[in-house]
């Protein structure tokens, strides 16, 4: 049976380090099935556009420097209970507050730069997976 989708990011961090295969693995592990990828390198206007819930917040313009710092990786993810389950994978914002094993305290080196994205709701997935995929390129069958 199909599960619930969600929408991630290996962010420029941790794909500029060679994590993304790694982190892949170990979304893989946790039961996530991969139905889009790609690989691109986010120009302000994009990196602005997919934060813009964070544009009146005071790390917005270090939000945008990093997130066009290098090439990033979406991906949709599906699994039951997606996003639930992806948000507790990578773990707390801050990586010193992340639990044991997530991706964030493997990977991340500061709030700012934390490797990886996950969307925070179903309606945020179906949004964000919109931002990066059109639906013919989201495999469904
Ligand atoms: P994300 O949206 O990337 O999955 O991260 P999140 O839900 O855990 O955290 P959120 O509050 O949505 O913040 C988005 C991203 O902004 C950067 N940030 N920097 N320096 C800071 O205090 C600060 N706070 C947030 C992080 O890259 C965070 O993931
Ligand atoms: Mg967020």
């Amino acid at each position: 049976m199909a599960g619930s989708r969600t929408l991630t990011i290996i962010k420029p961090d941790a794909f500029g380090a060679g994590k993304a295969g790694l982190i892949l693995a170990l979304l893989e592990q946790h039961g996530f099935t991969i139905k889009a990828a790609r690989v691109l390198h986010l120009t302000s206007a994009q990196a602005g556009a997919f934060y813009a819930v964070h544009k009146a917040r005071p790390f917005f313009g270090e939000l945008v420097e990093f997130m066009t710092s290098g090439p990033c990786m979406p991906l949709v993810l599906e699994r039951a209970d997606a996003v639930a389950t992806l948000r507790t994978v990578i773990g707390a914002t801050d990586p010193a507050e992340a639990a044991e094993g997530t991706v964030r305290k493997l990977y991340a080196e500061s709030k700012g730069r934390n490797a990886i994205h996950a969307s925070d709701s179903d309606e945020n997935a179906a949004v964000e997976a919109a931002f990066f995929f059109p639906e013919c390129d989201i495999v469904s069958r």
